[in-house]
């Protein structure tokens, strides 16, 4: 039959916290040509806890490539023409397996668990001045049960199978991206063992200044540095596909997914941001070769480097931990709606909370305050209130946390930003979007392919391969794709449920006393 050629092709892989997707882009014009997603199964053994399964990622990965394939051949299109992979993935989540069974000793333990909390708090109180930056100097976080560190401790201390594969040294940890990529480049019979600067600066392991493992750090925390993945740029050649319908096909692009998300929306002028709505939510701030300290609660992170020989670049971020999530939770834990689109039409109902605020602190609070010991709060509840205040309360929630986010970026930088561009699942939610501007009082604009995150991560793998994706003019793309909505509630009004907000969080870090 006959076939359509397109130019060089460029793919990622997509694991996030829900689900994992693999999408094909033509490399000319950014166009998103096909796509699959399968969603993740999470579970919660105890509480706080969140687990995921490495085996099950793993099968979703190949399924999605393998449906994905399917879909393009359908459509006429030569899956040859794909030149490069891309990895883009949920950070922090931690796992360990062993190189020679290939066998995962673990659940991967998700970014989200809350099991190393009183770890935390007792590191916390051995430093000097009860200091939760006492690590940020080199690392750029607070100590918090967020980064990997404290998870693969754990996982040392309290899984047998996990300590015996260290002392005999058959123990190999791994984000997400380095287990993936160690997988699909052969596993137990050569697989590549390594990382990107991105996710390495998640560990909390990582001297973001040296941009290497540290040495002190990993005896901080007790790690042996023999099982780190080696860590490399976020485009390069790291190995090939060595089974399936893309064996041979080079994966050359690795970025946390946050990044990708950056490199997508092509921040890459220092000051640009994005804001990302997945699971939890982040706003991320180029600040270009430097690395800034934030006086304001957010996190220091590598936001890429495109190539050994570059430069690498820094962003501030603002973390939170629940966006999509409370959505899921509604859903799967309420059962109040059946869907996400649901949300948005209960929400609408209303147009408002009456009057009730929502603070999903499920996993603590993370930026701007990294309280671990925070939990969810819903107040100013009346006899009046039903299920669609709520639904509008948990949109609210999502942009007030974001608005806290802002508010400290604005104050580290000096520089206010006049509009924020996003991205993620949860901006097809048009209310959300329109709560959005009206919280943060200024614009916000919202692409017309919302899968950035899979476009950063395919785009650096195809500049590995000589495929460039970003020949387009970035300001074309922004001015003749994208969606603004304007804020169109007073600032007063803006200010007043803002206040409320911050009332409700006080509640929520100090529920217990
Ligand atoms: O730090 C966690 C983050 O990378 C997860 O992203 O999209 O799964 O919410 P997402």
């Amino acid at each position: 039959s006959h076939r359509i050629t397109f130019g060089p092709l460029v793919a990622a892989i997509d694991q996030g916290t829900s689900s994992t997707r693999f999408l094909v882009f033509n490399s000319k014009t950014a166009e998103l040509l096909s796509h699959h997603q399968v969603e993740i199964k999470q579970s919660f053994p105890k509480e706080g806890w969140v687990e995921e399964d490495p085996k099950e990622i793993l099968q979703s990965v190949y399924e999605c490539m393998e449906r994905t394939c399917e879909k393009l051949t359908q459509l006429n299109i030569d899956i040859s023409n794909i030149k490069a992979i891309g990895v883009t993935n949920q950070r922090e989540t931690t796992l360990v397996w062993d190189k020679e069974t290939g066998e995962p000793l673990y659940n991967a333990i998700v970014w989200l668990d809350l099991r190393t909390q009183s770890t935390v708090e007792s590191l916390i109180n051995k430093t000097p001045g009860r200091n939760k930056n006492h690590l940020k100097h080199k690392t750029g976080l607070p100590i918090s049960t967020y980064f990997s560190a404290v998870k693969l401790r754990w996982l040392m201390d309290n899984v047998d199978e996990v300590h015996q594969a260290v002392v005999s040294h058959r123990a190999m940890f791994g984000t997400v991206d380095s287990w993936l990529i160690w997988c699909l480049t052969g596993g137990k019979s050569g697989g590549v063992h390594c990382t990107d600067v991105t996710n390495a600066s998640r560990t909390m392991l990582f001297n973001i200044h040296t941009m290497n493992w540290d040495p002190e750090l990993c005896k901080y925390f007790g790690i042996p540095m023999e099982i780190l993945p080696s860590v490399r740029s976020s485009s390069e050649i790291y190995g090939l596909m060595k089974s399936g319908a893309l064996s041979g096909i080079p994966i050359s692009g690795c970025l946390g997914d946050q990044s990708a998300a950056l490199v997508g929306q092509m921040c890459f002028q220092d000051g640009q941001a994005k804001n990302t709505y997945g699971t939890g939510c982040f706003l991320l701030r180029n600040t270009g070769a430097k690395p800034v300290m934030s006086d304001h609660g957010l996190l220091t992170t590598v936001a890429y480097k495109l190539g050994r020989d570059k430069p690498a670049c820094y962003a501030l971020e603002g973390s939170v931990a629940i966006a999509g999530a409370v959505v899921r939770w509604l859903k799967d834990n309420l059962g109040i709606i059946g869907s996400s689109e649901e949300l948005e039409k209960l929400a609408a109902s209303v147009g408002t909370s009456y009057g009730c605020y929502f603070v999903p602190a499920f996993s603590g609070l993370y930026a701007p305050y990294w309280e671990p010991s925070a939990r969810g709060i819903i107040c100013g509840l009346t006899q009046f209130t039903n299920r669609s205040h709520l639904a509008f309360a948990a949109l609210e929630a999502v942009c007030f946390q974001t608005r806290e986010i802002l508010d400290a970026m604005n104050q580290d930088s000096g520089i206010p930003l006049t509009q924020l561009q996003v991205d993620g699942g949860m901006t097809s939610n048009r209310l959300l979007m329109q709560l959005q501007a009206d919280i943060l009082c200024i614009p916000v604009v919202k692409p017309s392919m919302p899968e950035t995150t899979a476009l950063g991560a395919a785009m650096a793998a195809g500049a590995a391969e000589g495929v460039s994706v970003w020949s387009l003019n970035p300001e074309d793309l922004s001015e003749v794709t994208s969606e603004k909505f304007e804020p169109q509630i007073n600032p007063e009004e803006s200010e007043f449920r803002y206040a409320r907000w911050k009332k409700a969080v006080e509640k929520s870090k100090n529920w217990e006393t």
